[in-house]
């Protein structure tokens, strides 16, 4: 396949790179299978013509500037590209459009959508009272606090049952089996026991389909779960607060229950989302956490866990996400981490992870 591509230097080598030995790429006339215009701002998107070229068009956003999203409306083109990029669903995208009649994106339909999902977003329901309490608690450490929060857990049938039994896998290591409570606050500590409270809280959200995600909630919960333990032990071995971190790791992915509703195709990653939404389930989570009073350092790592330059709480979400994907090999991902932020002890945390992995495939999904 042959590609054309109007834009900067660094973005024809980005395409280059990340499309090489899939499509060629080039900036030359003879690239007729696609067109990939750079649109980096408003005054770019200005000089392309507003016609049909005969071929797939894509736009390549390099901006945040939403006038230039909301100007996009008349421009006959297959698809937005957004970065970070991913070099396979590229190549889906441009083989998909070839095949079928070329559709238009209308910018207008994108941001009429958005709002509608941020709309829905805001007014998802309410935190039941005991996960208020439970993130209002990272900020109030308070003996009165924790005495009051621990009441309220052992007050509640459902929940204690399910934090006896989470706190009795293999990851928290406990030789007899806990059967209370306040057994299981003084073998693991409180932080633990509201840790798991809270991840038990947040799983009525996750009680229904998620047919365009290609899983179930119960999958997308136990993944949210693992997630968080994964990162509060790479937050912990980094020296970072451990409870901030599994608070972002639970929540990560919250913006898929809204978006789960409005999803027509089955996606694969958060390019398809965008390329369907106009937005994706990191900037809806976003929305969602900061409706929930979400301590703002843990909204922007749940918001930035999909891009490239977040900052180290993103990032090790970012890597969290990863490890609980790739099962088999998710050791790679520590050593990458390890080059840009040194871990203490690497075979303690590689043991940790692997607990948490093979204890959720010990099938507690
Ligand atoms: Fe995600
Ligand atoms: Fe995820």
């Amino acid at each position: 396949m042959n590609i054309r591509f109007i834009g900067s230097e660094t973005g024809l080598n980005t395409f280059k790179k990340l499309l090489d030995g899939k499509a060629y790429v080039s900036n030359g006339d003879d690239a007729k299978d696609a067109l990939i215009f750079e649109v980096s701002s408003l005054e770019v998107l200005y000089k392309i013509p507003k016609r049909s070229f005969g071929v797939p068009v894509f736009f390549y956003l390099t901006t945040p500037n939403k006038t230039v999203l909301s100007n996009i409306k008349d421009y006959q083109i297959t698809g937005i590209l957004f970065p970070p990029l991913n070099a396979d669903a590229i190549m889906n995208k441009m083989t998909r459009s070839k095949e079928h009649t070329i559709a238009t994106v209308n910018a207008k339909d994108y941001e009429t959508l958005r709002i509608k999902i941020i709309a829905k977003a805001e007014n998802i329901p309410t935190l039941p009272t005991i996960a208020q309490d439970l993130i209002r608690l990272t900020r109030n450490h308070s003996q009165t606090a924790i005495g009051q929060v621990t009441a309220k857990i052992k007050m509640d049938q459902g929940i204690s049952s399910k934090v006896i039994k989470l706190v009795n896998s293999p990851f928290y290591g406990v030789r007899k089996e806990i059967a209370s409570i306040d057994r299981a606050t003084m073998l693991l500590g409180f932080s633990s026991v509201k840790n798991i409270a809270l991840a038990i809280a947040l799983d009525q959200y996750y009680q229904k389909p998620f047919n365009m995600y290609k899983t179930t909630g119960q999958a997308i919960w136990q993944h949210a779960y693992n997630v968080a333990l994964i990162s509060s032990e790479i937050a912990r071995f980094l020296n970072q607060d451990s409870d901030a971190l599994y608070m972002a790791g639970l929540m990560h992915d919250i913006g898929k229950v809204v978006m789960a509703d409005f999803l027509v195709r089955e996606v694969d990653c958060v390019q398809d989302e965008r390329e369907q939404l106009g937005c994706d389930h990191a900037e809806i989570a976003a929305v969602i956490l900061k409706k929930w009073s979400v301590a703002p350092a843990i909204v922007e790592a749940v918001r930035t866990h999909h891009d490239a330059d977040n900052d180290l709480y993103g990032k090790i979400v970012a890597y969290a996400n990863k490890i609980d994907h790739n099962k088999n090999n998710y050791e790679e991902y520590i050593y990458q981490l390890n080059k840009d932020y040194p871990i203490k002890d690497m075979d303690l945390l590689i043991q940790s992870i692997q607990t948490v992995l093979s204890d959720a495939a010990d099938g507690k999904e």
